[in-house]
Protein backbone atom coordinates (compact mmCIF):
# COMPACT_ATOMS: atom_id res chain seq x y z
CA UNK A 1 0.00 0.00 0.00
CA UNK A 2 1.20 3.51 -1.01
CA UNK A 3 0.06 6.21 1.34
CA UNK A 4 0.01 9.37 -1.27
CA UNK A 5 0.14 12.76 0.31
CA UNK A 6 -1.46 15.90 -1.06
CA UNK A 7 -3.74 13.35 -3.28
CA UNK A 8 -5.59 16.70 -4.48
CA UNK A 9 -3.15 18.30 -5.61
CA UNK A 10 -1.28 19.80 -8.79
CA UNK A 11 0.99 16.19 -8.66
CA UNK A 12 -1.42 14.30 -6.58
CA UNK A 13 -4.08 14.29 -9.12
CA UNK A 14 -2.00 12.82 -11.75
CA UNK A 15 -0.29 10.39 -9.50
CA UNK A 16 -3.16 8.62 -7.57
CA UNK A 17 -3.88 7.42 -11.40
CA UNK A 18 -0.57 6.79 -12.37
CA UNK A 19 -0.23 4.46 -9.41
CA UNK A 20 -3.54 2.89 -10.00
CA UNK A 21 -2.36 2.17 -13.47
CA UNK A 22 0.79 0.30 -12.29
CA UNK A 23 -0.67 -1.83 -10.67
CA UNK A 24 -0.28 -0.13 -6.76
CA UNK A 25 -2.62 -0.25 -3.98
CA UNK A 26 -3.54 3.53 -2.91
CA UNK A 27 -4.34 5.28 0.11
CA UNK A 28 -5.60 9.03 -0.94
CA UNK A 29 -5.05 11.66 1.77
CA UNK A 30 -7.13 14.57 1.99
CA UNK A 31 -8.20 16.80 4.65
CA UNK A 32 -12.15 16.74 3.51
CA UNK A 33 -13.09 13.72 1.34
CA UNK A 34 -16.59 15.30 0.55
CA UNK A 35 -15.12 18.20 -1.68
CA UNK A 36 -12.02 15.72 -2.82
CA UNK A 37 -12.46 14.28 -6.54
CA UNK A 38 -10.46 11.24 -6.39
CA UNK A 39 -9.78 8.10 -8.97
CA UNK A 40 -12.82 5.69 -7.67
CA UNK A 41 -10.23 2.70 -7.22
CA UNK A 42 -8.31 4.35 -4.52
CA UNK A 43 -9.11 4.18 -0.64
CA UNK A 44 -9.72 7.53 0.20
CA UNK A 45 -8.75 8.62 3.80
CA UNK A 46 -9.42 12.31 5.83
CA UNK A 47 -6.52 13.14 7.73
CA UNK A 48 -4.49 16.30 8.67
CA UNK A 49 -1.06 16.04 9.04
CA UNK A 50 -0.97 18.94 12.04
CA UNK A 51 -3.02 16.33 13.76
CA UNK A 52 -0.02 13.83 14.58
CA UNK A 53 -2.31 12.08 16.79
CA UNK A 54 -3.93 10.38 13.69
CA UNK A 55 -0.40 9.40 12.10
CA UNK A 56 -0.82 5.65 13.33
CA UNK A 57 -4.02 5.31 11.81
CA UNK A 58 -3.21 6.52 8.02
CA UNK A 59 0.15 4.93 8.16
CA UNK A 60 -1.34 1.53 9.18
CA UNK A 61 -0.39 -1.35 6.85
CA UNK A 62 1.09 1.24 4.62
CA UNK A 63 4.42 0.06 2.34
CA UNK A 64 5.54 3.37 1.35
CA UNK A 65 4.84 7.09 1.47
CA UNK A 66 4.60 10.20 -1.00
CA UNK A 67 5.64 12.45 0.94
CA UNK A 68 4.25 16.32 -0.12
CA UNK A 69 3.55 19.44 2.14
CA UNK A 70 1.94 22.48 1.08
CA UNK A 71 3.97 24.85 0.18
CA UNK A 72 2.26 27.39 2.14
CA UNK A 73 0.01 27.76 5.43
CA UNK A 74 1.15 25.17 8.16
CA UNK A 75 4.57 24.53 9.00
CA UNK A 76 5.79 21.79 6.33
CA UNK A 77 8.88 20.78 7.65
CA UNK A 78 7.43 19.91 11.44
CA UNK A 79 4.66 17.55 9.52
CA UNK A 80 6.86 16.19 7.56
CA UNK A 81 9.41 15.21 10.24
CA UNK A 82 6.22 13.90 12.59
CA UNK A 83 5.00 11.96 9.57
CA UNK A 84 8.55 10.11 8.96
CA UNK A 85 8.97 9.45 12.53
CA UNK A 86 5.32 7.80 12.60
CA UNK A 87 6.15 6.30 9.17
CA UNK A 88 8.91 4.58 10.89
CA UNK A 89 7.43 3.13 13.54
CA UNK A 90 4.65 1.91 11.93
CA UNK A 91 7.21 -0.23 9.71
CA UNK A 92 7.18 1.88 6.50
CA UNK A 93 9.79 0.70 4.00
CA UNK A 94 10.61 3.55 1.54
CA UNK A 95 9.55 7.48 1.89
CA UNK A 96 9.77 9.84 -1.31
CA UNK A 97 9.54 13.28 -0.43
CA UNK A 98 8.43 15.94 -3.04
CA UNK A 99 11.47 19.00 -2.35
CA UNK A 100 12.51 21.72 -4.54
CA UNK A 101 15.51 22.99 -6.83
CA UNK A 102 15.80 25.60 -4.53
CA UNK A 103 17.53 22.89 -1.47
CA UNK A 104 19.88 22.27 -4.72
CA UNK A 105 20.68 25.44 -5.57
CA UNK A 106 21.22 26.68 -1.46
CA UNK A 107 18.70 29.00 -1.72
CA UNK A 108 17.83 31.07 2.06
CA UNK A 109 14.26 31.62 0.57
CA UNK A 110 11.84 30.44 3.63
CA UNK A 111 10.34 27.55 0.89
CA UNK A 112 13.80 26.52 0.41
CA UNK A 113 14.92 26.39 3.54
CA UNK A 114 11.79 24.08 5.22
CA UNK A 115 12.49 21.78 2.51
CA UNK A 116 16.22 21.58 3.29
CA UNK A 117 14.91 21.25 6.88
CA UNK A 118 12.35 18.52 5.60
CA UNK A 119 14.43 16.71 3.58
CA UNK A 120 17.17 16.19 6.75
CA UNK A 121 14.13 14.90 8.34
CA UNK A 122 13.23 12.41 6.06
CA UNK A 123 16.57 11.49 5.09
CA UNK A 124 17.54 10.77 8.76
CA UNK A 125 13.84 8.72 9.50
CA UNK A 126 14.76 5.20 9.12
CA UNK A 127 12.94 3.76 6.16
CA UNK A 128 15.04 4.28 2.51
CA UNK A 129 14.21 7.31 0.94
CA UNK A 130 14.07 9.18 -1.97
CA UNK A 131 14.04 13.44 -2.92
CA UNK A 132 12.48 14.65 -5.77
CA UNK A 133 13.25 18.68 -6.35
CA UNK A 134 11.20 19.89 -9.13
CA UNK A 135 11.33 23.53 -10.06
CA UNK A 136 8.60 25.85 -11.26
CA UNK A 137 5.70 24.30 -12.42
CA UNK A 138 3.83 24.84 -15.39
CA UNK A 139 0.67 24.39 -13.80
CA UNK A 140 1.47 28.22 -11.56
CA UNK A 141 1.09 29.67 -14.79
CA UNK A 142 -2.83 28.83 -14.04
CA UNK A 143 -2.79 31.88 -12.64
CA UNK A 144 -2.82 33.86 -15.78
CA UNK A 145 -5.64 32.04 -17.51
CA UNK A 146 -8.58 34.58 -15.78
CA UNK A 147 -6.70 37.81 -16.89
CA UNK A 148 -6.23 36.18 -20.58
CA UNK A 149 -10.33 35.36 -20.63
CA UNK A 150 -11.06 38.35 -19.13
CA UNK A 151 -8.38 41.38 -20.87
CA UNK A 152 -6.46 39.04 -23.23
CA UNK A 153 -3.38 39.78 -21.23
CA UNK A 154 -1.37 38.47 -18.68
CA UNK A 155 0.55 40.36 -16.02
CA UNK A 156 3.60 39.24 -14.48
CA UNK A 157 6.35 40.52 -12.28
CA UNK A 158 8.98 42.75 -13.26
CA UNK A 159 12.11 41.21 -14.21
CA UNK A 160 10.59 37.74 -13.94
CA UNK A 161 13.61 35.22 -15.16
CA UNK A 162 13.47 32.50 -17.56
CA UNK A 163 12.34 29.19 -16.22
CA UNK A 164 12.80 25.53 -17.39
CA UNK A 165 9.10 25.25 -16.22
CA UNK A 166 7.82 21.37 -15.83
CA UNK A 167 5.06 19.30 -16.22
CA UNK A 168 3.56 18.07 -13.30
CA UNK A 169 2.13 15.24 -15.07
CA UNK A 170 6.73 14.67 -15.66
CA UNK A 171 6.73 14.70 -11.54
CA UNK A 172 3.78 12.10 -10.97
CA UNK A 173 5.75 9.93 -13.83
CA UNK A 174 8.84 9.86 -12.10
CA UNK A 175 7.18 9.54 -8.51
CA UNK A 176 5.40 6.19 -10.13
CA UNK A 177 8.50 5.06 -11.27
CA UNK A 178 10.30 5.79 -7.88
CA UNK A 179 7.28 4.51 -5.76
CA UNK A 180 6.66 1.15 -7.79
CA UNK A 181 10.29 -0.34 -9.12
CA UNK A 182 13.59 -0.23 -6.99
CA UNK A 183 16.78 0.90 -7.82
CA UNK A 184 15.97 5.00 -6.57
CA UNK A 185 16.92 4.37 -2.60
CA UNK A 186 18.87 7.07 -1.57
CA UNK A 187 18.32 8.34 -4.68
CA UNK A 188 18.08 12.59 -5.15
CA UNK A 189 16.45 14.32 -8.43
CA UNK A 190 16.21 17.75 -9.41
CA UNK A 191 13.48 17.77 -12.17
CA UNK A 192 12.59 20.61 -14.62
CA UNK A 193 11.31 20.65 -18.39
CA UNK A 194 13.58 20.79 -21.24
CA UNK A 195 14.17 24.47 -21.99
CA UNK A 196 13.93 27.57 -20.34
CA UNK A 197 11.42 30.19 -21.87
CA UNK A 198 11.19 33.72 -21.02
CA UNK A 199 7.17 34.88 -20.07
CA UNK A 200 7.73 37.00 -23.19
CA UNK A 201 8.02 33.28 -25.04
CA UNK A 202 5.80 31.11 -22.87
CA UNK A 203 3.02 34.25 -23.65
CA UNK A 204 3.52 33.58 -27.05
CA UNK A 205 2.93 30.16 -26.67
CA UNK A 206 -0.36 29.97 -25.13
CA UNK A 207 -1.63 33.01 -27.74
CA UNK A 208 -1.01 30.05 -30.26
CA UNK A 209 -2.27 27.10 -28.61
CA UNK A 210 -5.68 29.56 -27.79
CA UNK A 211 -5.50 31.44 -31.46
CA UNK A 212 -5.55 34.83 -30.46
CA UNK A 213 -2.65 37.14 -29.04
CA UNK A 214 -2.09 37.73 -25.66
CA UNK A 215 -0.42 40.56 -24.46
CA UNK A 216 2.59 40.17 -21.73
CA UNK A 217 2.26 43.36 -19.43
CA UNK A 218 5.06 43.79 -16.69
CA UNK A 219 4.11 45.27 -13.73
CA UNK A 220 6.27 46.89 -11.18
CA UNK A 221 6.79 44.89 -7.88
CA UNK A 222 4.21 47.13 -5.55
CA UNK A 223 1.58 46.65 -8.13
CA UNK A 224 1.78 42.73 -8.09
CA UNK A 225 2.47 42.21 -4.53
CA UNK A 226 -0.82 44.43 -4.21
CA UNK A 227 -2.36 42.22 -6.72
CA UNK A 228 -1.60 39.29 -5.56
CA UNK A 229 -3.14 40.42 -1.58
CA UNK A 230 -6.44 41.40 -3.00
CA UNK A 231 -6.83 37.87 -4.46
CA UNK A 232 -6.52 36.66 -1.29
CA UNK A 233 -2.83 35.15 -0.80
CA UNK A 234 -1.56 35.54 2.83
CA UNK A 235 1.05 38.14 3.32
CA UNK A 236 3.60 35.75 4.34
CA UNK A 237 3.12 33.76 1.34
CA UNK A 238 3.34 36.59 -1.07
CA UNK A 239 6.52 37.80 0.29
CA UNK A 240 7.67 34.34 0.99
CA UNK A 241 7.15 33.74 -3.30
CA UNK A 242 8.65 37.20 -4.19
CA UNK A 243 11.63 36.35 -2.17
CA UNK A 244 11.91 32.31 -3.97
CA UNK A 245 11.16 34.53 -7.30
CA UNK A 246 14.37 37.02 -6.10
CA UNK A 247 16.87 34.52 -5.10
CA UNK A 248 15.99 31.99 -7.91
CA UNK A 249 16.54 34.56 -11.04
CA UNK A 250 19.40 32.72 -11.38
CA UNK A 251 19.06 29.19 -11.09
CA UNK A 252 15.56 29.30 -13.15
CA UNK A 253 16.95 28.37 -16.84
CA UNK A 254 19.33 26.06 -15.87
CA UNK A 255 18.02 22.34 -17.59
CA UNK A 256 18.50 19.12 -15.85
CA UNK A 257 17.88 15.96 -18.18
CA UNK A 258 16.77 13.68 -15.27
CA UNK A 259 12.88 13.64 -16.59
CA UNK A 260 14.49 12.27 -19.90
CA UNK A 261 16.97 9.45 -18.56
CA UNK A 262 14.57 8.59 -15.82
CA UNK A 263 11.94 8.24 -18.20
CA UNK A 264 13.46 7.32 -21.86
CA UNK A 265 11.18 10.40 -23.22
CA UNK A 266 11.71 14.02 -23.42
CA UNK A 267 9.90 15.83 -20.74
CA UNK A 268 6.52 17.26 -21.83
CA UNK A 269 6.47 20.84 -23.34
CA UNK A 270 5.42 24.36 -22.49
CA UNK A 271 3.16 23.40 -25.60
CA UNK A 272 1.83 20.89 -24.32
CA UNK A 273 0.64 21.95 -21.52
CA UNK A 274 -1.42 25.41 -23.32
CA UNK A 275 -2.91 22.90 -25.76
CA UNK A 276 -4.22 21.27 -22.56
CA UNK A 277 -5.49 24.68 -20.80
CA UNK A 278 -7.12 25.61 -24.21
CA UNK A 279 -11.09 24.88 -23.55
N1 LIG B 1 4.45 25.27 -7.49
C1 LIG B 1 5.74 25.17 -7.80
O1 LIG B 1 6.25 25.75 -8.76
C2 LIG B 1 6.62 24.29 -6.95
C3 LIG B 1 7.95 24.06 -7.35
C4 LIG B 1 8.76 23.20 -6.58
C5 LIG B 1 8.22 22.60 -5.45
N2 LIG B 1 6.93 22.87 -5.08
C6 LIG B 1 6.39 22.21 -3.88
O2 LIG B 1 5.29 21.40 -4.24
C7 LIG B 1 4.50 21.17 -3.07
C8 LIG B 1 3.04 21.26 -3.43
O3 LIG B 1 2.70 22.61 -3.66
P1 LIG B 1 1.43 23.00 -4.52
O4 LIG B 1 1.29 24.48 -4.42
O5 LIG B 1 1.50 22.34 -5.85
O6 LIG B 1 0.23 22.39 -3.67
P2 LIG B 1 -0.79 21.25 -4.10
O7 LIG B 1 -0.10 19.92 -4.07
O8 LIG B 1 -1.51 21.63 -5.36
O9 LIG B 1 -1.87 21.35 -2.92
C9 LIG B 1 -1.56 21.08 -1.57
C10 LIG B 1 -2.04 19.68 -1.16
O10 LIG B 1 -1.72 19.52 0.23
C11 LIG B 1 -2.88 19.03 0.92
N3 LIG B 1 -2.82 19.61 2.27
C12 LIG B 1 -2.68 20.93 2.59
N4 LIG B 1 -2.65 21.07 3.93
C13 LIG B 1 -2.78 19.82 4.46
C14 LIG B 1 -2.84 19.31 5.79
N5 LIG B 1 -2.75 20.12 6.88
N6 LIG B 1 -2.98 17.97 5.97
C15 LIG B 1 -3.08 17.14 4.89
N7 LIG B 1 -3.02 17.57 3.60
C16 LIG B 1 -2.88 18.89 3.40
C17 LIG B 1 -4.07 19.48 0.11
O11 LIG B 1 -5.10 18.50 0.25
P3 LIG B 1 -6.60 18.77 0.77
O12 LIG B 1 -6.90 20.23 0.58
O13 LIG B 1 -7.44 17.86 -0.08
O14 LIG B 1 -6.57 18.36 2.20
C18 LIG B 1 -3.52 19.43 -1.33
O15 LIG B 1 -3.70 18.14 -1.90
C19 LIG B 1 4.99 22.17 -2.03
O16 LIG B 1 5.79 21.49 -1.10
C20 LIG B 1 5.81 23.16 -2.84
O17 LIG B 1 6.83 23.79 -2.08
C21 LIG B 1 6.12 23.67 -5.81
Amino acid sequence: MILVLGATGKIGRSLVPALLDAGAEVRALTRDPSRARIDPRAQVVRGDLDDTASLPRLLDGVERVFVLTSGHGSDGAAQEAALATAAAKAGAAHLVKLSTTGVYFGQTDPISTGHARAERAIREAGPAWTILRPGAFMDNRRGWLQSIRAVGAVYGPEGDPASALVHVRDIAAVATLVLTTSGHEGATYELTGGEALTAEQQVAILGEALGRPVRYIEEPHDAARARMLAQGWPAAAVDGSFELKRQSAGNEDVVFDTVARLLGRPPLTFADWAREQRA
